[in-house]
């Protein structure tokens, strides 16, 4: 079994970690549009940690969120799509409080559908299941 169990939730330690590498991402973001700069790091089950930064284009609606810049990131550089999220952080690069978008919702249910996701909120960090976040995700076999 690989040091992060799914099982298990992540250690205090561990969810700084992932914490801080979103943190580092999040400086690198393009959004001269919202000046809303967003950073996602993914863990995957095996360990390994994958950032992604949001990208804005001059034509708005083609802009990417963080958290699904780092799982395309992950599956780019990881092997492919054949790993699961352990667990995801998203932060703002000041710290506003965000919570994922829907669409990225839906994103990480498809490759962590028990994952632990870790965002800012006015009263701090808080850390949630997937489930919570986004009961009844679409999923094309039959439920
Ligand atoms: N954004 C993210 O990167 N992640 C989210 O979960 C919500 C929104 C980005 C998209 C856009 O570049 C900016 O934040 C403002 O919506």
């Amino acid at each position: 079994m690989s040091e992060y169990s799914h099982l298990a939730p992540l250690s205090k330690q561990q969810r700084s970690q992932l914490v801080q590498a979103a943190q580092s991402v999040a400086n690198r973001a393009y959004a001269p549009y919202s000046h809303f700069q967003v950073g996602a790091a993914v863990l995957t089950e095996t360990g390994q940690i994958f950032g992604g930064c949001n990208v804005e284009n001059a034509s708005y609606g083609l802009a990417i969120c963080a958290e699904r810049a780092a799982i395309f990131a992950a599956i780019a550089q990881e092997g492919g799509a054949n790993f699961q999220i352990r667990a995801i952080a998203v932060v703002h690069a000041n710290r506003l409080p965000l919570s994922p978008c829907g669409a990225c919702r839906q994103v990480i249910a498809e490759f962590g559908p028990d994952a632990e996701v870790i965002f800012s909120t006015a009263e701090g960090e808080i850390s949630v299941s997937m489930t919570e976040l986004l009961p009844h995700s679409f999923r094309l076999d039959p439920l």
